[in-house]
């Protein structure tokens, strides 16, 4: 737990992506990641379709296969134009987050199989809509935050994690999945190595703000 009950307000703003601060080592109970998962179901779906399912790796030889193709994607992604530690040079302030951003990815990379609990949020779905899909991923995004936030509040650090996706199939097959699931995310979570997590600095507000229209 951190030191002290968090604020709704506290929580909601330190609740950081965790990398390098995941504790590896230290195993974490499955009634914690159950008692996280059990807030997580209380988020909205459209018409209340709860569509959603939660696979929790704990196997050594599962995370680690995760971890392999996670790994092979993190290379991917540091050796491509789109790389955060890349993004916003001409911003020296920007630029500084975005490189320790970089960093950050790159350890979490090579570490990914080693994280105690790993949970990919999937829902189901026979074919993806081809316009909008506000309403699908709608309806499992705010869970998975809800899990996030749950796990900050019990001394649990988390990241949301997208780049294994690339190799989906590969992850499919791994994972047992159904043709009708799909995976959103892959959530390393571990208790973290000290629990003081700060607000980030973030664009100012009057620059994505619009009022009555655009
Ligand atoms: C949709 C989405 C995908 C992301 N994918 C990854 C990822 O694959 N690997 C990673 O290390 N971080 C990933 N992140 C985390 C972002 O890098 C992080 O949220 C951002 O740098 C801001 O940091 P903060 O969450 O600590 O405020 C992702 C975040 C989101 C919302």
């Amino acid at each position: 737990m951190p030191g002290r009950e968090l604020t709704p307000d506290e929580l909601l703003t330190t609740t950081r992506t965790v990398r390098k601060r995941l504790d590896l080592d230290r195993p974490v109970p499955m009634e914690l990641i159950r008692e996280c998962l059990e807030i997580a179901l209380q988020a909205p779906s459209g018409s209340n379709l709860q569509t959603w399912h939660w696979l929790v790796l704990t196997d050594p030889d599962q995370r680690a296969a995760i971890g392999e193709l996670y790994r092979r994607a993190v290379e991917n992604y540091l050796a491509s134009a789109g790389a955060a530690g890349k993004l916003f040079a001409d911003d020296p302030q920007r630029s500084k987050v975005q490189t320790r951003v970089g960093d950050s990815v790159a350890y979490l990379g090579d570490r990914m199989g080693q994280v105690p609990v790993l949970v990919i949020p999937c829902l189901t779905v026979d074919t993806l809509p081809e316009g909008n899909q506000a309403g699908l991923w709608g309806s499992l995004l705010p869970a998975v935050w809800s899990f996030m936030l749950a796990a900050r509040a019990r001394g649990l650090g988390t990241a949301w994690t997208t780049l294994h996706m690339q190799y989906e199939q590969e992850a499919q097959e791994i994972l047992g999945l159904p043709a009708n699931v799909r995976q959103a995310a892959l959530i390393p979570t571990a208790f973290t190595i000290g629990t003081d997590f700060k607000p980030a600095p973030r664009q100012p507000l009057e620059d994505v703000l619009h009022l009555d229209r655009w």
